[in-house]
């Protein structure tokens, strides 16, 4: 028994030498320390040894077994110590590779184009003011010569927030806020956000105008176009054809709405100018003496121009973009060309 007691311990130190994985470490605790393993099985047969042996054999195979669980315990801890070494080299960062790139933040395409626009008229005398997105009926509607149940607002389809307030159509309520509490002359643009319930290749649900009226005396149709053609002509940094085409707006009278060549077909008609070779960019006309006459001034005495274009579409004419709806889609590999 004295012998056997010997033989296990050895093999069991011999065993503990050779493992390299803490994995392997534990089938062997469970192979000699555990509840079946060899030395409780040694253990167990002390009962069959004679009762004056069985004291001393007791005494050397917890002798035995303690030594054996010591050097399993210094293994576990340097096996241990290792694994978490290696592991953490895995992730350890190669501090000689080249930093990850991150991407510079720039302004939105259409940010620039509104920027630049803004930049142009500000050069022409215009200052700017700034009105509320969600706007009331009387400002989007009624103080533009506009009532309820006038067909005019067909043309808007309106986001109602609730039967008096909405999300403003155009940045054409400028014109009365301004006007109420101003005398003329006035020279202002109104850059904004605008809202409307429609989406198609030229169409966005939000999109952002640019507000433009002048008041003053002898203000001429002939003062409209020529401040429109000095606009295009600097935005687009070319002598393109304007046209001035006749259309209605119940805050303006006459009224038109100005389309460009096409920059895509050069005028020779594609999809997106809908085959006619001309783009429509912006409405315009001389100020209605109704709107006038509802803010106070006298038609007689003063007349004015107003526009408001669409800045989007601006854009797209300037960089070639053939679906509006591509700038609100936040694609990085397309909002990083420009
Ligand atoms: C108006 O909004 C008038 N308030 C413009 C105006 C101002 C007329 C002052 C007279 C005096 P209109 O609905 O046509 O007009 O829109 C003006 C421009 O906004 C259009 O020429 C177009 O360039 C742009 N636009 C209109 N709807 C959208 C849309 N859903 N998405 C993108 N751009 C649009």
């Amino acid at each position: 028994m004295e012998q056997e007691l010997q033989n296990l311990e050895n093999e069991a130190k011999e065993q503990l030498a050779e493992l390299s994985t803490v994995d392997q470490l534990e089938e062997f605790r469970i192979r000699f320390l555990g509840r079946k393993g060899h030395f409780t099985t040694a253990m167990r047969q002390l009962g069959s040894v004679a009762k004056e042996d069985r004291p001393r054999l007791g005494q050397l195979a917890n002798r035995l077994k303690n030594e054996v669980e010591k050097l399993f315990e210094i293994k576990h801890t340097s096996l241990k110590a290792a694994s978490q070494t290696s592991r953490q080299d895995g992730v350890m960062p190669d501090l000689t590779l080249p930093g990850r790139w991150s991407a510079p933040g720039k302004l939105h395409p259409v940010t620039q184009v509104m920027n630049e626009a803004c930049a142009i008229f500000e050069q022409l005398g215009f200052s700017v003011a700034e009105g509320p997105d969600v706007e009331t009926d009387h400002y989007n509607f009624e103080a533009l010569n506009i009532p309820a149940h006038h067909p005019a607002r067909d043309m808007h389809d309106t986001f109602y927030i609730s039967d008096s307030i909405l999300l403003r159509t155009h940045t054409s309520p400028m014109q009365a806020r301004v006007m109420e509490v101003q005398q003329p002359p006035l020279r202002l643009i109104a850059p904004g956000k605008v809202y409307r319930c429609d989406s198609d290749i030229t169409h966005t649900p939000m999109f952002q105008q640019v507000e433009g009226f002048l008041v003053d005396k002898d203000v001429s149709f002939a003062d409209l176009k020529g401040i429109l053609t000095v606009f295009i002509r600097q935005m687009f940094e070319k002598d393109l054809s304007l046209r001035f085409r006749p259309s209605f707006f119940p805050f303006t009278e006459p009224s038109a709405e100005v389309d460009i060549a096409c920059v895509m077909c050069d005028g020779a008609g594609c999809r997106i100018c809908q085959k006619t070779g001309w783009l429509e960019i912006l409405g315009s006309g001389m100020i209605d003496p109704e709107v006038f006459k509802m803010v106070g001034y006298d038609p007689e005495v003063y007349s004015g121009f107003a526009f408001g274009l669409g800045i989007e579409r601006i854009a797209m004419l300037k960089y070639g973009i053939d679906d509006i709806r591509l700038f609100y889609e936040n694609d990085q590999r397309f909002l990083s060309q420009f």
